[in-house]
This record gives structure tokens, C-alpha cells and sequence, in this order.
């Protein structure tokens, strides 16, 4: 069994960012990941819908013999995760905004987060919320059209520099000093980002401490791979995989995203 893959699913090419964090803390890990881009974007869709895909998606890993899951999406994550639990026997990790961590070190308690429609409207965000952030004021946006503008290649668009600007200026007129990125697909709008709101806003994502938890729970399991014979690394995506492959190949790995009717 510790041999046997680590799977992660996101609506598209998002969870990448989360991969990004799996395979420099566990490089001996057997990796797959599955885009399911075809039904991207998921933060408009009904909770029902998202764990309807959600199950599509984990059924798709387990045929190929994964040990742990990692619901890649936030949206996913705050929806559907609950239902997998119940359903099924193998380790789910979860990402959740980092809500926390911009709390706790917020000073002038005002904390903005940037995320789907689904999950901004989820319970889980608000139990974190009222969990982790009291006394704080959380000013929330959802990010429409952003999953939607990256899935198709088009991040230095003039179309998603003017979304940026329309979400970020009211948080920053209410002087949040940090900026929780509550989608696995936002990441790849840092360096934009950090041009709109400068250097008095530090911007967080869950991406390492995703991985640092997928660590714990490994060991925990018994599930460390602790051979290191030819490490797999399959990306499977159900539209066409060019943007896929363009941020893959980023990583300088000989990886090849491959199309599947899913
Ligand atoms: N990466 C997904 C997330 O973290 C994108 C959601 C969507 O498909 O709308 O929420």
C-alpha cells in the first residue's frame, strides 16, 4: 500500500498549486491528479452537483489504486468532502481557506478572502469563521469569472487585470492587511495581485500547509512511501490539456497531461 499513489482531484488545473507543495515536501510520493475542467467552473454549481463530480472523482482514483485523497478545491473541499468521509474508507484531505493564520496575525483585524460562491456560502466557512476569527471583521468577495479566465490561458489578460482591480479595491478601502486566497486555482494571480494591493497586505494560500497535513496523515496511516524506485506522476484532464501542459511543463518535469472522456 505505500507505494501506491497519492490521488488529487480539483475542478481544473488549480489543484497544480497544491501539487506544487506535495511534491517538494514528499518526493518519494506516487502523484495523481485529475482536472475535471470539463465541469469547471464548480463555485456556481449546487452542492448537490459538486458532490455528484466529487464522487465521479474519487471513484476514477481508487480504480487506480490510490491510498489518500486530496480534494484539491476548495469548493469541493467545503462541500463534498463530508459526504466522502461517510462513503468511503481512505484518508480524505481537505483544503480549507487560511482564515485562521490571517486572524491571528491580522493587525488591523480586518482580514479579506477571495473565493468561489460556493465556498464562501458553505457552512465549513462559516464555522471557521466564527471558530477562528472573532473580533476580526472577514470582508468577503467572491472571485467571479477568475477560474474561468485561467482555465482557458488567460491570466495576463486585460480582462483579468480589471477583475482584480474591482475585487481587490474595496477590501483595500476597508484596510484589510491580509488577503486569504480561498481557491487552489487563485495562486497563479499572485504576482498581479501583489502589484494591486503592495506590500502592506501579505496574501496567503493553504498550499503548504496542505501538504504538511497530508504528511502527518501519511505517517499516521502507516502510508509513507519509503521506497524509491520510478516515481509515477499521471495527470489525466477531460477538455483539452493545452494550459494543463503550458503550467506542467513550468515545472521543468517530463510530464504529459493526458485527455480522457470522463
Ligand atoms: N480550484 C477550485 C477551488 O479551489 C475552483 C472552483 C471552481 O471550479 O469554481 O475552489
Amino acid at each position: 500500500m505505500r507505494e501506491n499513489p497519492i490521488g488529487m482531484f480539483d475542478s481544473g488545473i488549480g489543484g497544480i498549486t497544491i501539487y506544487d507543495e506535495i511534491h517538494k515536501l514528499l518526493p518519494n510520493e506516487n502523484i495523481i491528479y485529475l482536472a475535471d475542467s470539463k465541469n469547471s467552473p464548480y463555485g456556481g454549481k449546487s452542492k448537490e452537483k459538486i458532490i455528484e463530480y466529487s464522487v465521479k472523482n474519487t471513484d476514477f482514483l481508487l480504480k487506480k489504486g490510490c491510498k489518500i485523497i486530496i480534494v484539491a478545491c476548495n469548493t469541493a473541499s467545503t462541500n463534498a468532502v463530508k459526504h466522502l468521509r461517510e462513503h468511503y474508507n481512505v484518508p480524505f484531505i481537505r483544503v480549507q481557506p487560511a482564515i485562521k493564520p490571517a486572524a491571528l496575525n491580522s493587525k488591523t483585524k480586518t482580514v479579506g478572502i477571495l473565493a468561489t460562491n460556493g465556498t464562501l456560502e458553505s457552512e465549513l466557512l462559516f464555522e471557521t469563521s466564527q471558530k477562528f476569527a472573532r473580533g476580526v471583521r472577514v470582508i468577503k468577495q467572491i472571485g467571479e469569472g477568475l477560474v474561468s479566465l485561467i482555465e482557458s490561458g488567460n491570466i495576463e489578460s486585460i480582462e483579468m487585470t480589471n477583475l482584480l482591480y474591482k475585487y481587490m479595491e474595496p477590501m483595500l478601502k476597508e484596510n484589510i492587511d491580509f488577503l486569504v486566497l480561498g481557491c487552489t486555482h487563485y495562486p497563479f494571480l499572485i504576482p498581479q495581485l501583489k502589484k494591486i494591493v503592495g506590500d502592506k497586505v501579505t496574501i496567503i494560500d493553504s498550499g503548504e500547509a496542505i501538504a504538511r497535513q497530508t504528511k502527518v496523515i501519511l505517517e499516521q496511516e502507516n502510508l509513507i512511501n519509503i521506497y524509491n524506485n520510478s516515481i509515477v506522476r499521471e495527470f489525466y484532464i477531460n477538455k483539452n490539456p493545452d494550459v494543463f501542459q503550458y503550467f506542467l511543463n513550468s515545472y521543468n518535469e517530463n510530464i504529459k497531461a493526458v485527455k480522457l472522456d470522463f
